[in-house]
């Protein structure tokens, strides 16, 4: 497989066409970012860490029968993945109150949320990723009703799987968020699923061990994205 020249520059990912126009390789950056862009940093090992805990999920999520974007992990920093039309929304389960839906809806954290709640979010910066719905997404084209469907449906299924995942390893998922695509005419869960897109909370503890430790400054970010990963049985060496 050979890479050829970049494609797309995200915050902590850059995107590489290859030989084959079907499949893209996604080269994981020691890069991180908060806030819209406003807040950034390079953390040692990060790059890697994200691209392993990655392709763990992916695998966990295709064994679930979810369809994924992941082919196979190439080097520390690398993927290689199938070429996705992506849709340009965020799709948001939370289980748990934390985060924007807190400062929305003046709540406060850590409520348990029954049923999981559902957000849709334009992926747009330069209006700060504002929330939106299904009509909004219908009326504009940003996918079609039948693909909405089916995001909601993986979305929630992700859910399932993963919150009994991290479970297993003591681990509270609290909100995550998932971007899909098209591929060959079916929605395919694209991006990525790492600690810089979820929170994650020790069950007990309620220690968090995700991107909040660089949001609000906490410290020893990799080293808990890497406990995580550890408690989940990834190898990272
Ligand atoms: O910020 P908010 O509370 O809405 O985020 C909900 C979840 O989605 C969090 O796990 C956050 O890390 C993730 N998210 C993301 N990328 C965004 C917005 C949110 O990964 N642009």
């Amino acid at each position: 497989m050979e890479k050829r020249e970049e494609l797309y520059k995200g915050k902590a990912k850059s995107v590489y066409t290859t030989d084959d126009p079907d499949r893209l390789i996604l080269y994981f950056r020691n890069d991180t970012s908060a806030f819209d862009g406003k807040k950034t940093a390079q953390l040692d090992r990060k790059g890697m860490v994200n691209n392993k805990f990655n392709a763990y999920i992916m695998q966990k999520l295709e064994e679930a029968g979810i369809p994924t974007q992941m082919d196979q992990l190439l080097s520390d920093q690398e993927s290689l993945v199938k070429r996705l039309d992506m849709v340009p929304v965020e799709c948001v389960v939370r289980n748990i109150s934390a985060g924007s839906i807190c400062r929305r809806l003046g709540v406060q954290e850590g409520l348990d949320l029954n049923p999981p709640t559902f957000e849709f979010f334009l992926k747009n910066d330069d209006l700060g990723d504002p929330m939106i719905n299904e009509y909004h997404i219908e009326s504009f084209g940003w996918a079609k009703a039948e693909h909405i469907e089916v995001m909601k449906e993986l979305t929630f299924k992700v859910n399932d799987v993963l919150k009994a995942l991290f479970a297993e390893a003591g681990l509270l998922l609290v909100d995550y968020k998932l971007e899909f695509g098209i591929y060959k005419g079916q929605v395919v869960l694209g991006d990525e699923f790492t600690p810089d897109g979820c929170r994650l909370w020790d069950k007990d503890t309620r220690e968090k061990l995700d991107k909040d430790r660089f949001r609000q400054g906490l410290g020893g970010v990799v080293e808990a994205y890497e406990a995580v990963g550890q408690r989940l049985g990834i190898n990272f060496d």
